[in-house]
């Protein structure tokens, strides 16, 4: 199993730790434009190996694309990231450029990858690849969820004063701080709605805690945080790797599925060995659906900004 992440910053470095560590690909490529980066990541990462025992073997590439042939998976987490005060949408003017070009390239080596699409804003990059290549829908994931679930879960817990272990949570939507749809009417702890423990008020609050837990890190760092990204996105990787068959929210291109064509935005999926395998459809309340729809109307918003 070969995987490449373009992208040796802290997100893409992150990710690849994360993967080595679980152990599952027999080789990481880390490619990065930046002289020598990723191959010193890749150096620093692979001195761990004894410490924090994997097999898994990374190597580091500046900008040579026939390093990556032949990746079962690709993750494109290149790009700038946010600086305080900046919306993700903002990032579009160079981060899309980017995303294109790495894409084709990725692409050329590896014509039957799958790609995992982190870059900001990511709902649009990941609409992007869609209409820039010619991969089928189901190989083409953008990660984004993935990483808004494990943030609602840590927030849920927080308010329940429970084990993060005992939380369940789900963010579906637009991956954006006014888009995102944490389903608190599914949330669960240990099987039992979370609404048994906690207030409406309370969840509301967990809800915008939540939607805003990219911008919240980003004000305290500096940039945009890293840890639980690159984490979020090894879980996809894992799940396709391993053929899983486990649900993710994930930015996936809709054909009429949740009222909506047309569009790259989260969903629940099945990850397995072909990458989306399933989009799987389940009840939303009626303010759930409103906001899935606003989302929507979000993320075309930030489309047409691509150029034609
Ligand atoms: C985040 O929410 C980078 O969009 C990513 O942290």
């Amino acid at each position: 199993m070969k995987v490449t992440v373009v992208g040796a910053g802290a997100v893409g470095a992150s990710c690849a730790e994360y993967i080595a560590i679980k152990d599952f690909a027999s080789e990481v490529v880390l490619l990065d434009i930046k002289e020598g980066y990723a191959e010193g990541k890749a150096m620093d990462l692979m001195q761990t190996a004894s410490l924090n025992g994997f097999d898994t073997k990374i190597t580091g590439v500046t900008n040579d694309y026939s390093k990556t042939a032949d990746s079962n998976i690709c993750v494109i987490t290149s790009g700038i990231p946010r600086k305080p005060g900046m919306t993700r949408e903002e990032l579009i003017g160079i981060n899309a450029g980017i995303v294109k070009s790495v894409s084709a390239s990725l692409i050329e080596h590896s014509p039957n990858t799958i790609i995992i699409v982190v870059s900001n804003p990511m709902d649009t990059m990941t609409y992007l690849v869609h209409k820039s290549t010619n991969l089928p829908k189901n190989r083409i994931i953008g990660m984004g969820g993935a990483l808004d679930s494990a943030r609602f879960k840590y927030r849920l817990a927080e308010a329940l004063g429970a084990p993060i272990s005992d939380v369940d949570g789900m963010v579906i939507g637009g991956h954006s701080d006014k888009g995102m749809v944490p389903l608190t009417s599914h949330a669960t702890r240990n099987s039992i709605r979370v609404s048994e423990f906690l207030s409406e008020e309370r969840l509301e609050q967990v809800a915008a805690d939540t939607k805003v837990g990219g911008a919240t890190l980003t004000k305290l760092l500096g940039t945009s945080a890293w840890y639980a990204p690159g984490a979020a996105v090894s879980g996809l990787v894992q799940a396709i790797a391993c053929d899983q068959k486990k649900i993710f929210p994930c930015s996936t291109f809709l054909d009429g599925e949740y009222g909506l064509s047309d569009i790259c935005i989260g969903v629940p999926v099945v990850l397995g060995k072909d990458g989306i395998e399933k989009i799987v459809d389940i009840p939303l309340s009626e303010a759930e659906k409103d906001h899935m729809k606003a989302s929507a109307e979000g993320v075309r918003k930030t489309n047409g900004l691509l150029e034609a």
